[in-house]
């Protein structure tokens, strides 16, 4: 794991805005995994104003988005789909037919997920997976005791989870406990992973996800196995980790070895 520390909130996401331009720069084709949250917003502003400027292009790209709620349709205003319409896809070059989120209201749930993994695999797998990281060291949607090597499929939602999510409805309405999931096998194949997280109510679950035991009652652990992960927090993200001061060491020796190479 490759662990990026920055000072703010900001920071982060102009870092994650960077990795994706650098990825559809080097490969326009690119596949990309979506995820959804209040933190990757602001890295989607990013993309979408860089897309404005011409800066970047989505013309030849695809995306699968991790998860969707069962039972919400892409219209209705808490779905998945319909945030990302609203926060992304409306707002830059995609194609429409190129962005995919599992169908929360397909007649087959349980094929519809075999079917999402399928289209995947169809799309010679996923290039570059972005992810949020649940309060409870969630990651899409699979909770604790998730299986490390779970594939797209329905999730009931921990308490935890249906709580933290509450703030995107409204006082009364139906908010689903059900999930689609990419499985955390799923996100595992993807070929590089970058995870952000920001702020002081994730720093239990980056600290379980960077420096605990791989444990399905951390899911997000799951990316220590995983060979092209970079996590990056802002401070408030990183204070519970023990190890803070060497991974701030190897990320300077990183940045000077990208120097020294560029310069030569
Ligand atoms: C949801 C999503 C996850 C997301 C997580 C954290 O449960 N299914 O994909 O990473 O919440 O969300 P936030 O970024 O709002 O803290």
């Amino acid at each position: 794991m490759r662990i990026v520390i920055l000072p703010s909130a900001d920071d982060v996401a102009e870092y994650g805005a960077a990795v994706f331009i650098r990825q559809l720069t080097n490969k326009p084709q690119s596949v990309l995994g979506l995820a959804t949250g209040s933190t990757p917003l602001a890295l989607y502003q990013l993309l979408v104003s860089a897309c404005r400027r011409q800066h970047v292009s989505f013309a030849r790209a695809r995306t699968f988005n991790l998860d969707e709620y069962l039972g919400l349709a892409g219209d209705h205003p808490r779905s998945y789909r319909y945030f990302m319409q609203q926060h992304l896809f409306n707002a830059i070059d995609i194609l429409p037919q190129n962005t995919a989120v599992p169908d929360g209201t397909a007649n087959d749930p349980v094929t519809a997920c075999l079917q999402y993994e399928q289209q995947i695999a169809d799309a010679g797998g996923i290039d570059l997976q972005l992810l949020g990281l649940g309060r409870n060291g969630h990651i899409g949607f699979n909770e604790p005791a998730s299986s490390l090597g779970s594939r797209t499929r329905i999730k009931a939602l921990t308490q935890a989870t249906i709580t933290d999510n509450a703030r995107f409805f409204q006082a009364g309405e139906y908010q689903p406990h059900l999930a689609l999931t990419m499985g955390i096998g799923t996100i595992l194949d993807a070929h590089k992973v970058l995870l952000l997280a920001t702020g002081t109510h994730k720093a239990r679950a980056a600290k379980a996800m960077i420096e605990g035991p791989l444990s399905a009652a951390c899911p997000a652990s799951a990316l220590q196995l995983h060979p092209q992960t970079t996590v990056v927090l802002d401070e408030a993200a990183a204070t519970e980790l023990t190890d803070v001061e060497f991974y701030r060491h190897i990320e300077r020796e990183n940045q000077a070895l990208v120097k020294r190479l560029s310069s030569q």
